[in-house]
């Protein structure tokens, strides 16, 4: 549902330029209080996995919600203790990385996962049972969105597969490792909530196998309506099922239940705002030529995710079939046969759901700028959260020999 009106969203538009992201923090707000309600009865953190959009302000604006902040890399995690999220509150979960990485990890006191045998043992060797860790499962279960965003398959390279859950215990017995956590993530966009379930029941099997036990952390992956007719996970039912298993489990022990929900926390709230530079026809369609492209949202080329577009220049304009493409110098379509009110040259189109996974997944490719950022504050301001790139960034960091 869009939360900021077209009149808002078009005089951003006209004080910041274009393309543009803009981002609204109540919905994000509204987002975080939807899981915190769904799951009131049970004992859960939320850690937001940032890699979704890492923005300080967002960092910051969902730090003072109160939830955790989940990193996938090492910078994500300097990221989040600069936005001033204790040490506690921040998890690592790694993915293939270098064991420096882990050990600068550890230094600076965050929760890790770790996800192969490899630096597992080398986390043995190193800390033996002096710093609690979790540990990354590959659950064999397919789930999410589409292929290229589910991650706990059995051809996935993420996590440790349990099948070697004999290898873990035996590196956790021989250095006396402190695993506080079972981890896995199946994927993204995953609106069956049994596929949670499914996951718990596989965890649970291992609970016993791990004494110092405190966390399952089951991911994050909750899908959110991208259109009309899409459905959201169902947290309520998500939360109900997910008390159920643990008030039920076999083993006497209390675990707390983690998350790590990215786009259900962001992706609503944010907008791309663009505008039409260039209008063609031709036998295949009526081309909607704006000023960006797949440097700025990449998803629909890369995953043939769809996004809502709307003409907020013509909402009530007569609705016609559209070609959306950008102005990469290479294919470079948003959307094909697209339904929009009449479009004209200079009309500001927006795409929605586009906070997650949209600016932090942009480039420079063709050397063109990335866009600016405007955060609309909690009390309605408009505040310019980052600038547009100049000239000099390109330049930046090149070294010139010649
Ligand atoms: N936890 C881990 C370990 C993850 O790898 C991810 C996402 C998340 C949590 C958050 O998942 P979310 O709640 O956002 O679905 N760029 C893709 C999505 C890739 C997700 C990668 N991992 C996209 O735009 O659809």
């Amino acid at each position: 549902m869009q939360q900021l009106s077209n009149e808002q969203l078009i005089t951003i538009a006209k004080n910041y330029g274009t393309p543009l992201y803009v981002y609204h923090a109540a919905t994000i707000t509204k987002q975080y209080q939807k899981l915190k309600s769904a799951f009131e009865k049970s004992d859960v953190v939320f850690f937001y996995a940032c890699k979704a959009l890492t923005n300080i302000n967002i960092l910051k604006h969902i730090k003072s919600l109160g939830a955790n902040i989940d990193c996938s890399s090492i910078n994500e995690v300097k990221l989040a203790l600069h936005a001033g999220f204790e040490p506690s509150r921040v998890l690592y979960t790694s993915n293939g990385i270098a064991f420096e990485e882990i050990e600068e990890a550890q230094g600076l006191g965050v929760h890790i996962n770790i996800d192969s045998l490899s630096n597992l043992e080398k986390f043995g060797q190193r800390f033996g049972h002096a710093y609690p860790v979790g540990i990354r499962l590959r659950p064999n279960i397919l789930a999410g969105g589409n292929l290229k965003i589910s991650t706990g398959h059995d051809k996935s390279k993420f996590g440790i597969p349990v099948e070697q859950i004999e290898k873990v215990v035996a590196l956790v017995n021989q250095y006396n490792i402190f695993i506080q956590g079972l981890h896995i993530h199946t994927g993204s966009e995953i609106k069956d909530v049994d596929v949670f379930v499914k996951g718990i029941e596989v965890l649970f099997d291992l609970i016993p196998r791990f004494r110092d036990l405190e966390f399952i952390d089951l991911g994050g992956g909750f899908k959110v309506p991208y259109k009309a007719g899409d459905a959201e996970t169902d947290m309520q039912l998500l939360a109900e099922k997910v008390k159920e298993a643990f008030d039920n489990h076999p083993h006497d022990k209390h675990l707390q239940i983690w998350f790590e929900p990215g786009k259900f926390l962001v992706s609503e709230s944010g907008y791309l705002v663009a505008q039409v530079n260039v209008m063609k026809e031709n036998a295949a369609a009526i081309f909607v030529g704006i000023d960006t492209g797949f440097n700025h949202l990449i998803r629909p080329m890369f995953y043939d995710s769809y996004h809502k577009i709307s003409n907020i220049s013509n909402p009530g304009g007569e609705e016609r079939k559209y070609a959306v493409v950008g102005n990469i110098c290479e294919t470079d379509t948003f959307a094909w046969d697209r339904k929009l009110n009449e479009v004209h040259e200079g009309d500001y189109l927006v795409f929605h759901n586009a906070g997650a996974y949209g600016f932090e997944m942009s480039s420079n490719f063709n050397s063109r700028y990335k866009p600016a950022e405007v955060l609309v504050k909690e009390d309605g301001e408009a505040v310019l959260i980052r600038k547009r790139d100049v000239f000099e960034d390109l330049l930046r960091n090149q070294v010139v020999v010649i």
